[in-house]
Order: structure tokens, then sequence, then C-alpha cells
């Protein structure tokens, strides 16, 4: 009788262990660890990451030819190169005090794409 429910308290107490163990591998998913969106940083490169973020939230001001809102063309890697060096690229986007804020009138681009274009300007925006 001692023997059976000492054995029984280890089952129990086994699948106890084991429940904990299925939970925490479910929660190992790409959503738990990267987010909802997912914001892969790794290998961020000017083609597949900076180029099309400002195109989508920047080139409809900043493009090269008559009727730009923006004073100058974002359009080129060689265009926005020149930001980098200047640092006006970081200050714009990132909303640093004394520099003009950018997206020009609307909010701060989303996290995933911040950080993306602020370990390509770390990495040394390269055009890759
Ligand atoms: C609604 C139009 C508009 C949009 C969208 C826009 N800009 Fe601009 N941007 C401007 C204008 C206009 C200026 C000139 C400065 C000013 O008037 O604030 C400017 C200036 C800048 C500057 C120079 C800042 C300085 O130090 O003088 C940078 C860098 C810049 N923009 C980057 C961006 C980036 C990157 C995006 C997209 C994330 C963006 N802009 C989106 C209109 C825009």
């Amino acid at each position: 009788m001692r023997n059976s429910s000492t054995w029984l308290a280890f089952f129990v107490f086994g699948m106890f262990i084991a429940s904990f163990w299925i939970v925490s591998c479910e929660n190992q998913n790409e959503e738990e660890l990267f987010g909802k969106t997912g914001c892969d940083t790794r290998d961020v490169s000017w083609t597949t990451d900076v180029q099309p973020i400002l195109a989508s939230r920047c080139l409809h001001c900043h493009y090269e030819g008559t009727g730009a809102i923006a004073p100058f063309s974002l359009q080129n890697y060689e265009d926005v190169l020149i930001r980098v060096n200047t640092g006006q690229l970081d200050a714009a986007i990132n909303h640093r005090s004394g520099s003009p804020k950018m997206p020009k009138d609307g909010p701060k681009l989303p996290e995933c794409e911040l950080s993306k274009i602020n370990i390509w300007i770390l990495e040394g925006a390269a055009n890759n």
C-alpha cells in the first residue's frame, strides 16, 4: 500500500514536470522570440532592407525632380550615403534634438524598420 502510493506520487510529480517541459517547448516559436510581426535584424542590407523602407516611407517627398516636397533625393544609394556621412539620416529618423524629424509630419518609423536602418548605418552603410 505504502509502496503504490509512493509510485503514484512519483508519477504525478513526473507528469507535472513533463507538462512544464511541453509548455516551454511550445513557447519557443518565432512569434515568442521575435514578437508578433517578427523583426530579423541579422544580415541587414541596402537592397533588401533599407531601400524598400525608404521607398515606402520617404521617397514620395524625397525624389529627384520638380514638385518634390523635400529639398533632396533619397532615391539612390549615393544620395543616401551623403546623408549618412553628414549624420543627418541618423538624426532625422531617430528624432534627435535640433534635427528635422522624419518622416516629416508623421510618426517615427516602426521599431523594426528603425532598428534595421540604425544597424545598417552602424555596420558601415554598405552598398550591399
Ligand atoms: C512629407 C514629406 C517628407 C517625408 C515623408 C520625409 N521627408 Fe525628409 N524632409 C522633408 C523636408 C521638407 C525636409 C527639409 C527639412 C524640413 O523642412 O524639415 C526633409 C529633410 C530631411 C533630412 C535632412 C535633415 C537635416 O538635417 O536637415 C533627412 C536626412 C531626411 N529628410 C530624411 C528622411 C527620411 C529617411 C524619410 C523617411 C523615413 C523622410 N525624410 C521622409 C520632407 C519629407
